[in-house]
């Protein structure tokens, strides 16, 4: 009989290498992290469990390359829009993605943007290192307190209360909108306000977003909702790209209906469109919410387990539904 084939479609921290190793399977491991899609078909072919990274597309043509012995696509990503999970399970292959260990690094760095975002502080660094001549000086580089403000959360899973944790210990106070209410001890402990989407862009100072992206919240923050945002308020995505309008964006914070944003993610990765590169009241950087040794070694590992654990016939620790 053959061996038991796990791809991992690109590279990924050696413990989870090691994992699957002394697991016994036969480990075939991309040398990117973005591959031509005929290349990416070529390495999956014949395997019985993939480890995708979020770059690469799961979509019925990925599938028949992999043949039909794949058992389970293990994303290394909380978000699997990269999947086609209908397709997957049309042909009884199992989909699981990373939540929970990426939490805490995501909500990190949203709460960094907020701050970036709020006090300008890439526009400093930038300043500084363009060798323009600056001094201290008590209205100078004046940006936006926190304390006390309203920070709205769209999508409040695990990496949205997480984010509202850290900002009501800035002391900001956190409203959100969700499909559902979150339990009452969350809501209690957050001191959080559930609103609807209309309500919670005209009254919060900073919006994050956090849902999934999906056919419906593609371009969920568009030209209309940005301009229902509070004229001095600020918007940051951690979530996916697509989720924002990105040409409305920049329109948005060209024209002054909105004040600044701060993006993680881009609507066309690893593009970002030329007119936020502009403009100094948006904060880019390079989709790197989990990214952290630790993180990515988390991620990793439990995507093999979850691959592991179907290959051996049990349920997965983390299914997508
Ligand atoms: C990263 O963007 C993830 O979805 O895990």
């Amino acid at each position: 009989m053959e061996p038991t084939l796990v791809v991992v479609t690109g590279p990924v921290p050696q413990p989870a290498l090691d994992h699957l190793q002394a697991a016994g399977v036969q480990l075939r491991v991309g040398t990117a992290d973005t591959l031509p899609v005929s290349e990416l078909h070529a390495l999956v072919a014949g395997a019985d469990a993939v480890l995708t990274l979020l770059t690469a597309k799961v979509d019925d043509a990925f599938l028949d390359a992999v043949g039909p012995q794949v058992r389970v696509v293990a994303n290394v990503a909380v978000g699997y829009n990269n999947i086609d999970v209908a397709a997957c399970t049309a042909r009884g292959v199992t989909v699981t993605n990373t939540p929970g260990v990426l939490t805490d690094a995501t909500a990190d760095i949203a709460l960094a943007l907020i701050l970036m975002a709020t006090r300008r502080l890439g526009e400093g660094e930038r300043l500084i290192r363009s060798g323009q001549p600056w001094q201290w000086g008590m209205l100078f580089h004046l940006g936006t307190g926190i304390q006390g403000r309203r920070l709205g959360i769209i999508g409040m899973g695990q990496i949205g209360l997480a984010t509202a944790r850290r900002a009501k210990a800035c002391g900001m106070t956190i409203a959100y909108s969700n499909r559902n209410r979150v339990d009452r001890a969350a809501e209690q402990e957050l001191d959080a306000t559930y609103l609807s989407l209309d309500e919670l862009l005209a009254t919060s100072d900073v919006v994050s977003v956090h849902c999934p992206s999906t056919p419906a919240t593609h371009h969920l923050i568009d030209a209309a909702r940005l301009a229902q945002m509070k004229p001095g308020a600020f918007l940051v995505n951690t979530a996916r790209g697509p989720i924002v309008d990105e040409a409305a964006l920049v329109e948005a914070l060209r024209s002054g209906t909105i004040a600044g944003a701060a993006l993680d993610v881009f609507e066309h990765e690893p593009t970002v469109h030329p007119g936020l590169l502009e403009l100094d009241n948006a904060v880019l950087v390079p989709h790197v919410g989990s990214a952290t040794l630790e993180t990515r070694t988390a991620m990793a590992l439990l995507a093999a387990d979850n691959a592991l654990r179907v290959l051996g016939g049990q349920a997965p620790l983390t299914p997508v539904r």
